[in-house]
């Protein structure tokens, strides 16, 4: 039988007779191996996995290193994305049959194969392993897309009810500030007790009138008035407007921002308001003081999309330019319980602090119609990272050119 793919294999087997049988069979058809190495450890085969991309490994699972399915599991931890068919003894058929549910993709028998079988077993194996790689990506996909579905929808809701109670609360809240105003002036007797309180109870109805706002804005959030933009004049005006809460919170402020970003697409009031957000969250997950560091760089995405991970495959492709953008800080972090419910609408952990629980749900909003995402994650030394990214070559309703518009790529 002849083979498209011919195989860079690895072979791992500490007996040397059964290693030499299964060289000579692999090198018999020659044309259908185009790398091939050998190992009798399970260190010496992860150090020539980490060296050379392997499609398909054969492997002994009693190794003097390494013994039964535990050999098979750490290999799979190191190297998940390859095949693998186990090699076993004369009387194991039911070892091999087990190893499958560990992770291999097939078993031999020694004594019980030649090179014919030999060579169908490895390349069904790394035909399988494609196949399930491909439906393990297929579930996320459809899992993501299940998120977004209840995400929307909640969004949906909240924008309705939202809308409709903002109205009515308006009016209300309207005719308590003109009564305010009335009574400050007509006071006759003055005294600074009243006038303390007429000062909180103003206070109160204008934070209730920003809250009503915000929650109007949400509603209405469905266009935006987009240009090209430079990113670090956005951050730039966004600091300003909370520079007054660094000093009082005794923060400082690191900038690396890159020299020259491409420019981006974006409704720069909504991206101001979405970065204020970030930067609030952070003060107020460092009421003892710290750190925020503000970050902004671009990327050319690379073949695998490994330098991003978060990113969904069937919206950003390879070779595409982004714009990152992160806030971090050196707070408190997110219980591990709670990450997955900070964009919901109205989740807020600072309740009795006047948090309202909308300031992700709405930031969330806002990069979606933008085409672009925000992460928020736990920072592996402590405190968070929020992360926005912004699509540089090509956006909604229209295509920068790079070249025409005379933007700097790197
Ligand atoms: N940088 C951060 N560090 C720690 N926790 C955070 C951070 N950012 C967000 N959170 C958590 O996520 C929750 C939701 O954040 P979100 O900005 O949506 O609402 P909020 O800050 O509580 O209220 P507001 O509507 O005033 O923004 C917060 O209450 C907090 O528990
Ligand atoms: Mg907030």
């Amino acid at each position: 039988m002849k083979y498209r793919q011919s195989l860079k294999v690895l072979v791992v087997e500490d007996n040397l007779i059964d290693r030499r049988i299964l060289e000579s069979m692999l090198l018999e058809t020659s044309n259908s191996t185009s790398l091939l190495k050998s190992s009798d450890s399970l260190a010496g085969a992860l150090q020539l996995m980490s060296q050379y991309s392997f499609d398909v490994v054969i492997l002994d699972l009693n190794l003097p290193d390494s013994q039964g399915e535990n050999t098979l599991l750490k290999l799979n931890r190191q190297f998940p994305s390859v095949a693998v068919v186990i090699n076993t003894g004369a009387y194991e058929d039911e070892v091999g049959i087990e190893t499958l549910s560990f992770g291999a993709q097939d078993f031999l028998v020694k004594g019980k194969y030649n090179a014919y079988i030999l060579n169908k077993a490895l390349h069904y194996a790394i035909e399988r392993k494609r196949l399930e790689a491909e439906l393990v990506n297929a579930y996320r996909k459809v899992k993501e897309a299940q998120n977004q579905l209840i995400q929307s929808e909640k969004l949906k809701v909240v924008g309705t009810l939202a809308s409709g109670v903002a109205h009515e609360v308006k009016n209300p809240l309207a005719t308590l500030l003109y009564g305010i105003a009335y009574l400050s002036q007509n006071f006759s007797e003055r005294d600074q007790n009243v006038d303390s309180v007429i000062q909180n109870m103003k206070q109160a109805i204008t934070k209730a009138n920003d809250i009503v706002t915000d929650l109007l804005n949400f509603a209405s959030l469905t266009s935006l008035e987009k240009k090209k933009e430079n990113i670090d004049n956005v951050i730039r005006n966004a600091l300003n407007l909370v520079r007054h809460e660094f000093s009082r919170n005794h923060i400082t402020v690191v900038q690396k921002i890159e020299d020259t970003l491409p420019q981006v697409m974006v409704d720069k009031n909504r991206i101001e308001q979405v970065i204020v957000n970030l930067i609030l969250n952070a003060v107020h997950a460092m009421p003892d003081g710290g750190e925020i560091t503000v970050r902004a760089y671009s990327r050319v995405l690379s073949e695998d999309l490994e330098d991003m991970p978060q990113l969904r495959r069937d919206e950003f492709k390879p070779g595409e330019t982004i714009v990152i953008l992160a806030v971090e800080d050196s707070g408190c972090g997110i219980p591990v319980d709670k990450i997955g419910q900070i964009f919901d609408p109205f989740f807020t952990t600072r309740r009795g602090e006047g948090g309202v629980g909308l300031g992700l749900s709405i930031s969330k909003n806002i990069m979606d119609i933008h085409d672009g995402c925000i992460f928020v994650e736990n920072k592996q030394n402590g405190g968070v990272r929020a992360t926005l990214i912004f699509k540089v070559d090509t956006v909604k309703g229209g295509v920068l050119n790079g070249q025409e518009e005379n933007l700097n790529y790197r």
